[in-house]
């Protein structure tokens, strides 16, 4: 623990707190200690900047490394209350429509660890979608529960995942009386969001909480165009990436959290519990700041990102060849439309082909990609010529690629992965067990020890504890043979797998 962490560091979110969305007091917090001229004798160890790497100054600038200080001793204690955090926490709240909020610093990641081990113990069902993400299957072997896994609905010709249903979660719960949570991750990678409200009601009939991995959905609450947001479903506890689609730094989140089926001052204890006991203020103030750009300004914002992503969508679905997912064709109400899933596959390309060219030829970098296309976020920080750039050069693919129609080759992630397994062991129990390393190839029919999870999307297509199937590793051995970035395995091109010493 840095002692200036925490050695004047009021209590958080206690003081009665004031809303008024203009301010922002963490950022507040900065600007009055640079106005003090304080010779700092504390962390950060680069003291203003004067102690950094001259290239490296150069690069950040003099302002960030003014602004990089401690919260206590720092911030905390130069804004009028000594409590900038749990005011700017207050504010969050309110304008996420929560009880209570926490800031995060190792992004929804942290915030799904901290309420799985709020919400359950060792050995405790959780009914949990099986396209879950990396971060909530860490959270499972941290805490030991047993997941209960829902397989996803897909779209049957675009193999896109479709979320869960209220009615699926019902049943799960009355065939599982005694478990303790429903989690699922809405919206989806491609944008496609779950009913929450429904699956809200069916789970607290029961006096189940819920929680969401609401990671690419930090803007859902501030615009009406887009999927309702978790707190307005009445879900209990919601992490959001405000660094994915907001204007915060990287690895800024947010966790929500409304009701008391899990206690909220052991949510706090547990938030405690993940994150660093170093605090950067430059990535609370950037929560802060896109919280007080969200309440003021959201509404407008978002209706030009909207607005930019509908126009873009509209342009290259004219291109023959070139598909962009919408909510029409997936038949689904609770679509995020400012996400651009652009299929590529009738241009005879894949995915990862696209994106090469994009980034290299024409400058213009997707968030990722994978068989079949390419995803692109368009967010409150575009403009009419971002957009043009990325539809000019998607023109200039499609008119060098296109041959006529040619059938579909590829299919997208979701399929293969989303297929949960006979689950042998508890996520934890495999993780810890004794293991040994075998040939992918022999690997079927074995326990995975691992997770063998692509990135992006990072949902594991084998976890600890899972039986390994013979789809699955089909699956892995083409996206391995197009470069797909492995995250979890030891042998990280794949040509063996750890699975459960017998
Ligand atoms: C569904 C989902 N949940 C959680 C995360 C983790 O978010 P973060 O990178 O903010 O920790 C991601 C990141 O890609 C994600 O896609």
């Amino acid at each position: 623990m840095t002692h200036s962490a925490h050695a004047r560091r009021a209590p958080e979110n206690d003081s009665p707190p004031t809303i008024d969305h203009q301010h922002a007091p963490i950022l507040e917090g900065i600007i009055a200690y640079q106005q003090q001229d304080i010779v700092p004798f504390s962390t950060p160890g680069h003291k203003l900047g004067a102690g950094a790497d001259a290239e490296l100054f150069a690069t950040f600038g003099e302002r960030a490394f003014q602004s990089d200080i401690p919260l206590g001793g720092g911030v905390g204690d130069t804004h009028f209350s000594g409590d900038a955090l749990g005011q700017a926490q207050a504010l969050a709240a309110d304008a996420w429509g929560a009880d209570r909020s926490f800031f995060l610093l190792n992004g929804s990641s942290a915030g799904n660890h901290a309420f799985l081990m709020a919400a359950v113990r060792p050995g405790d069902k959780v009914i949990v979608s099986r396209d879950l993400h990396k971060s909530l299957l860490v959270a499972l072997i941290l805490t030991g529960a047993t997941p209960v896994y829902l397989a996803p609905r897909l779209h049957p010709e675009l193999n896109v995942g479709l979320g869960v249903t209220a009615d699926e979660v019902a049943q799960t719960l009355d065939e599982h009386p005694d478990a303790r949570l429903v989690m699922l991750v809405s919206p989806s990678y491609c944008g496609v969001a779950s009913d929450l409200a429904g699956i809200a009601a069916v789970a607290h009939a029961r006096n189940v909480p819920v929680h969401v991995d609401e990671a690419w959905g930090p803007h859902f609450h501030f615009h009406p165009a887009l999927p309702p947001s978790a707190m307005s479903s009445g879900i209990d506890g919601a992490v959001a990436s405000t660094h994915k689609v907001l204007g915060s730094l990287t690895q800024a989140a947010i966790l929500n959290v409304q009701g008391t089926l899990v206690p909220p001052d052991r949510v706090r204890t547990t938030v405690g519990m993940a994150q660093t006991t170093s605090p950067s203020v430059l990535i609370l103030a950037s929560i802060d700041a896109a919280r007080r750009q969200m309440a003021l300004h959201g509404h407008e914002l978002l209706d030009r990102a909207i607005a930019l992503a509908d126009d873009a969508r509209r342009r290259l679905q004219a291109f023959p060849g070139i598909a962009v997912l919408d909510a029409a064709q997936l038949g689904v109400a609770a679509f995020d439309l400012t996400k651009l899933v652009i299929d590529v596959d009738g241009l005879g390309i894949t995915g990862y082909e696209a994106e090469h060219a994009l980034r290299n030829r024409f400058r213009v970098g997707p968030e990722m990609s994978d068989l079949v296309g390419v995803v692109c976020l368009v967010t409150i920080g575009d403009s009419e010529a971002s957009l043009d750039r990325l539809v000019d050069a998607f023109t200039a693919l499609a008119e060098e690629h296109y041959k006529g129609e040619i059938g579909r080759r590829g299919s997208r992630s979701s399929g293969a992965v989303v297929a949960p397994s006979v689950l042998a062991m508890t996520p934890r129990d495999a993780f810890f067990a004794p293991s040994r390393a075998i040939p992918l190839e022999e690997a079927v029919g074995e326990i995975s020890s691992e997770l063998v999870i692509p990135y992006p999307p990072g949902i594991p297509v084998l976890a600890p504890g899972e039986t390994v199937t013979a789809d699955k590793v089909a699956y892995l051995r083409e996206g391995a043979a197009h470069g797909m970035y492995l995250s979890g395995p030891t042998d990280t091109k794949l040509r063996t797998i750890r699975i459960v010493a017998a």
